[in-house]
């Protein structure tokens, strides 16, 4: 066999690459990506004395998960297992990977695992209430990178309340008053709104939006006034303390409570948009769309905490539910606090199949897409209200774009078109003044002028990029768009999650109405190989099992999957259905393709100017091969 089938320089990059630089560094152990042990170059742990606050801040940068809020040693985050990394990383803090800091010789003191760095990081660095009676109630304060502000309440709802209170250790969350209740403070207001569950451990874990959000009054502020610990204890039981139910949220506070009714929409950055699901003993179900409109809609949108209603939608457009039909002939006048406080049917009563289940669009549900353009380049256009509308480039930078073309799935990095045509714009055009900072970690999380359909009126105003990668995947599913609709494609159909590019990451497929995972039994490079053609990602790499880009949740569509080679998409494949239970998500496989190539470049090239500055001292020659690689 030749040399070249085996390591063509393309493929030796790449190895190169996925060895050298992505993943060169990961926190484990902690209760989040952005939390935990430091691990280096294949899992190796670091020591407490190599590893310094400058470092900290590397790693926080390269994970894009803010500052570094901690470095605690001592293994905090529990002993690693495997060899102890044995350097020490000299960073002077600003380099954008962990791979490109400076050594040190080794270390000639042996280190042990009981020495284990961890590193926590944050862009949220404190949670505090003001100016209340006790500690428990007051202004809701949020330290961002540092700086105490003052949160706007325009978002701020009971469940956020509640992970705020859980969080500082007082219960949950009574009521939040509104009004100025705790005066004002004197330093910024931050704009993010949250947009928690209830479940989680802090606000920071909540996904956060602050895109087009208005200025905030000072009677406006965020408060909460919480129970006090000693509550806690009785929260989840059937008879709810007195105040709770006084204040009318035992629903709410039945979200952190197993058993209690719930009611939920796919995901979408922040707000929602997709078929409505009850949860209500003790399993999910769906809502029929027999006399389902707006105002129906709208209380959900509402529940949620998500706007207005601008749609309902019927006919399983955003895909068929399975389990229980929990309502029919919903009737809300408008003034319901929750969908099952409307008149309805009698619980599980109904006459519909699954292709009648309803779904809404709330006005705060946001996507971006690239219109009129290919692939992942054109007119950047963002859906909010309902619309579509474009963004004017004012104040627009290189990071802006860069988090725009990794929300669109198009690589982390981008570049804004210069050449535009002139002329008045037709249509919404929704946000000026987007400005991306180095605290945010999603294009949604961006501050800006607030949302108004006027923006900017002129065509050389309007935001139009060229992204570095490909995208893997249609935009979300708004309306009728792929994968929901009959007429989409195979390539509609696939998608990687869990890689920086869309070349690579846990192998998700679309079938009945739901993305889900395919298990690792039998799955081999033949099958990577068909995957990775049908993301259009080019040859397979490897093909990765046991959850290596993380664990999804949903089905496990497919089992044991056999493909030649040769077919053109994994549902072409021989396989067995997922649905036996034989499977766990534990078991989810994986591609890597060698789709991300762009990527490997430019971190070979950084490694390899490293090694230029950091092996050959003195003046250097460059001989025209190695400029090539410049
Ligand atoms: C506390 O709230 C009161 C009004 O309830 C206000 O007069 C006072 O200025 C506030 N103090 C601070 C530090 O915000
Ligand atoms: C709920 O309260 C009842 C009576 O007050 C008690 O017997 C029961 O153990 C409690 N349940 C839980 C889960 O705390
Ligand atoms: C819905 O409720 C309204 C009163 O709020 C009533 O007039 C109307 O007939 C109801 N519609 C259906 C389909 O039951
Ligand atoms: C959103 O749409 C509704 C109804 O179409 C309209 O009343 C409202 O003003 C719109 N909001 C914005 C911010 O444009």
């Amino acid at each position: 066999m030749g040399m070249e089938g085996l390591l063509s320089p393309r493929v030796l990059c790449l190895l190169l690459w996925v060895q050298l630089c992505r993943g060169f560094v990961q926190l484990v152990g902690g209760d989040s990506p952005c939390s935990g042990r430091v691990e280096v170059h294949n899992g190796k742990t670091v020591c407490d004395s190599d590893f310094g606050p400058k470092a900290a801040e590397v790693v926080c940068r390269e994970l894009q998960c803010g500052t570094a809020l901690s470095v605690p040693g001592a293994a905090r985050f529990g002993e690693g297992v495997g060899p102890m990394w044995d350097r020490e990383l000299q960073c002077a803090g600003n380099e954008s990977l962990l791979i490109s800091c400076p050594r040190g010789s080794p270390r000639d003191q042996p280190c042990t695992h009981a020495n284990a760095v961890g590193v926590t990081c944050a862009q949220y660095t404190g949670f505090r209430l003001v100016n209340g009676s006790t500690a428990c109630e007051g202004r809701v304060e949020v330290q961002v990178l540092g700086t105490w502000g003052t949160l706007c309440a325009s978002r701020w709802d009971l469940l956020d309340a509640h992970v705020l209170c859980r969080h500082l250790d007082c219960g949950f969350a009574e009521s939040i008053p509104r009004g100025g209740h705790f005066g004002s403070g004197t330093g910024p207001v931050w704009r993010d709104s949250f947009h928690c569950e209830g479940t989680e451990a802090h606000l920071g874990q909540c996904p956060v939006t602050a895109l087009g959000a208005s200025p905030c009054s000072p009677e406006n502020h965020a408060a909460v006034i919480c129970s006090g610990h000693e509550a806690e204890l009785s929260l989840c039981n059937t008879s709810l303390p007195e105040s709770a139910a006084a204040a009318g949220i035992a629903e709410d506070v039945g979200v952190v409570c197993a058993g209690s009714r719930q009611v939920r929409l796919v995901k979408g950055p922040g707000c929602y948009a997709g078929r409505v699901e009850i949860y209500y003993q003790g399993s999910w179900g769906t809502v029929c769309d027999d006399g389902w409109d707006l105002s129906d809609a709208a209380i959900v949108c509402q529940q949620l905490g998500c706007g207005g209603a601008v749609e309902a939608v019927g006919s399983a457009r955003f895909g068929e539910g399975s389990g229980q039909l929990w309502l029919d002939g919903v009737n809300c006048s408008g003034t319901e606090a929750a969908l099952w406080d409307c008149p309805a049917g009698s619980w599980g009563q109904h006459d519909c199949a699954h292709k009648e289940d309803a779904g809404v669009v709330c006005s705060d549900f946001m996507a971006l897409r690239l219109g009129n353009g290919s692939n992942c380049s054109g007119r950047l256009q963002v859906f909010y209200n309902g619309t579509w509308g474009s963004v004017c480039s004012n104040s627009m930078t290189l990071q802006t774009v860069s988090l725009a073309c990794k929300e669109l799935g198009c690589g982390d990095a981008g570049t804004l078109e210069t050449r535009l045509p002139s002329g008045r714009v037709s249509g919404h055009t929704w946000l000026d003044r987007v400005e991306c900072g180095e605290r945010n970690s999603s294009f949604w999380q961006c501050p800006s002028a607030p949302w108004d359909p006027r923006s900017c009126d002129d065509l050389r105003e309007e935001t139009h990029i060229t992204c570095s990668g490909r995208r893997p995947e249609t935009a979300l599913a708004v309306g009728t768009v792929c994968p929901n609709s009959t007429s989409c494609t195979d390539r509609e159909k696939i998608r990687a999650v869990g890689g920086e590019s869309g070349c690579s990451g846990r192998v998700e497929v679309w079938q009945r109405g739901s993305w889900g995972t395919v298990c690792d039994d039998s799955w081999d490079m033949q099958d990577a190989e068909v995957a990775c053609r049908q993301l259009g990602c080019g040859p397979a790499v490897s093909a990765l099992d046991e959850a290596a880009f993380g664990e999804g949740t949903g089905p496990i569509w497919l089992e044991q999957v056999e493909c030649r080679g040769s077919e053109p998409s994994l549902q072409a494949c021989w396989a067995r259905p997922g649905d036996s239970g034989a499977c766990r998500h534990k078991e989810d496989a994986a591609v890597q393709c060698s789709g991300d190539f762009v990527a490997a470049i430019q971190c070979i090239k950084e490694a390899y100017e490293k090694m230029e500055r950091d092996f050959l001292p003195g003046p250097v020659v460059v001989g025209q091969e190695a400029t090539v690689l410049k």
